[in-house]
């Protein structure tokens, strides 16, 4: 975080490495999922994915022309715990420390996330987040991560959308897609939010002048006008447990960390399947943080309403303009969702996520247009400024994603990435919103510097 404002690309370890069992790796839920007969579209899996595990050196060269600032990958533990306990895996380490020292060599900054969702089956077979056991299991596995790459990382985000770990537990999508009771869900954020805490502390045990960060993500509310009445109602149903599912809602996740409890409101709804928490737990997930990861992609408005929550969500108007996977488009949400979130948890904000899939093919020209990708970076990446100029503290913007990759049960078949893929061959093509995303950095930095030295 050392520059005025971070601009970066993001991809995570199961959605582009491929090479399943290459270096000693082991299965994680998510090899698991996706060798299981109808569980992912068209039957596909992550074996091979965009083999970054044999062409890494490609893709940071790529970067490098890219110009970015920085590079938000994750570790697969299971290639760091073969069977997700006992000896570390040094070939696993070694391809990370390799990835590092690629990137420093453009002086792409690693932002490495510890996990993104692909639990080693062999921990998962031991109750995985139910198991009390995995905090210490989590902190073995970040000492071990934190040793090998910690003298050239200094960022580090502990987990990515919990919110998502916990989606698998509803028995369908997700791995491992298997149905949970609310009890056991609960139990289970419990687990993973002290496995963030402890995590936290190792990294600052272990790592000199660390920076670390979350990344929850958040559907945020929008005031439908200015007026005083509409903000104070999306921001309320913004941080409400009442609204989008209560195990997806921001707050559940965010409130024990940065406030050192729990909402209110968990205790009332929740009552009996609440787990033991004690002071001790409490303490440790609230470890003081550098940076608030935010994964931003759309939200929505909320009415009025005598309901128990007092509001209900407004529905979209018919043919909302939508993107391949179904998100709605809606730039002013990161407007908003960094500014809520910075008044309420006052903690320097990244948007570690934001970006959209398209249409891409290759034209007939050889290239990839994406002219909707370009529109909607540009207009997040305004809006996202307009709350940066405001005085929100927004210290930087990761477009997902670098590359097209592995978008979970949904296959191959969404690309997300700024650059395209074609997997029989593993070409890689730079979309134009590559290039867009290129002179955006460089024009955002142009003019950065232009307004310093007329101060
Ligand atoms: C959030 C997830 O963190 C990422 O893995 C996923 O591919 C993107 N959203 C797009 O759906």
């Amino acid at each position: 975080m050392e520059k005025d404002f971070v601009w970066g690309v993001a991809t995570a370890a199961i959605q582009i490495e491929g090479g399943l069992y290459e270096g000693g790796k082991g299965e994680s839920i998510w090899d698991v999922l996706a060798h299981t007969p109808g569980k992912i579209k068209n039957g596909e899996n992550a074996d091979v994915s965009c083999d970054h595990y044999h062409h890494f050196k490609e893709d940071v060269k790529l970067m490098g022309e890219l110009g970015v600032d920085a590079y938000r990958f994750s570790i697969a533990w299971p290639r760091i715990f073969t069977n997700g306990f006992g000896k570390p895996n040094e070939e696993g380490l070694q391809f990370y420390s390799d990835l590092v020292d690629e990137l420093l060599k453009y002086n792409i900054t690693p932002y490495v996330t510890l996990f993104h969702w692909d639990l080693p089956l062999e921990v998962f077979r031991k109750g995985g987040w139910l198991n009390n056991d995995i905090v210490e299991w989590f902190a073995n596995y970040t000492r071990v991560v934190a040793e090998k790459l910690g003298d050239r990382v200094k960022n580090f985000i502990t987990f990515n959308e919990p919110q998502c770990i916990i989606g698998g537990m509803d028995g369908w999508g997700h791995a491992p897609a298997v149905k949970y009771s609310t009890k056991d869900k609960l139990l289970a954020i419990h687990n993973i939010l002290k496995s963030h805490g402890r995590a936290v502390q190792v990294l600052r045990e272990t790592v000199k002048d660390v920076k670390v960060g979350y990344a929850p993500c958040a559907n945020p509310f929008f005031p439908k006008d200015d007026s005083p009445e509409q903000l104070e109602l999306a921001r309320k149903a913004y941080f409400s447990l009442h609204l989008m599912s209560n195990f997806y809602n921001v707050i559940l996740y965010s409130d024990p960390v940065f406030f050192g409890d729990y909402p209110k409101e968990y205790y009332e709804m929740f009552k009996d399947d609440v787990p033991n928490i004690t002071k001790e737990d409490l303490e440790l997930i609230s470890q003081p943080l550098d940076f608030y990861g935010q994964n931003i992609y759309w939200g929505g408005s909320v009415s009025e309403c005598d309901n128990e929550a007092g509001f209900k969500e407004d529905p979209l108007y018919p043919g909302y303009p939508k993107n391949t996977i179904n998100h709605p488009i809606m730039p002013h949400v990161i407007y908003w969702g960094a500014r809520f979130l910075y008044e309420r948890y006052k903690t320097p904000i990244i948007i570690t996520e934001n970006g959209t899939s398209c249409m891409d093919w290759v034209h007939l020209d050889g290239k990839v247009h994406d002219p909707q990708r370009i529109d909607y970076i540009k207009r997040y990446t305004d809006e996202l400024l307009r709350a940066k100029n405001e005085g929100v503290d927004v210290r930087g913007y990761f477009v997902w994603s670098f590359i097209d990759n592995f978008e979970w049960d949904n296959g191959y078949d969404p690309r997300l990435g700024l650059v395209y893929v074609d997997y029989r061959t593993q070409e890689r093509i730079p979309k134009d919103s590559f290039y867009f995303y290129r002179d955006l950095i460089k024009d955002y930095k142009k003019k950065n510097s232009d307004d310093k030295a007329q101060v």
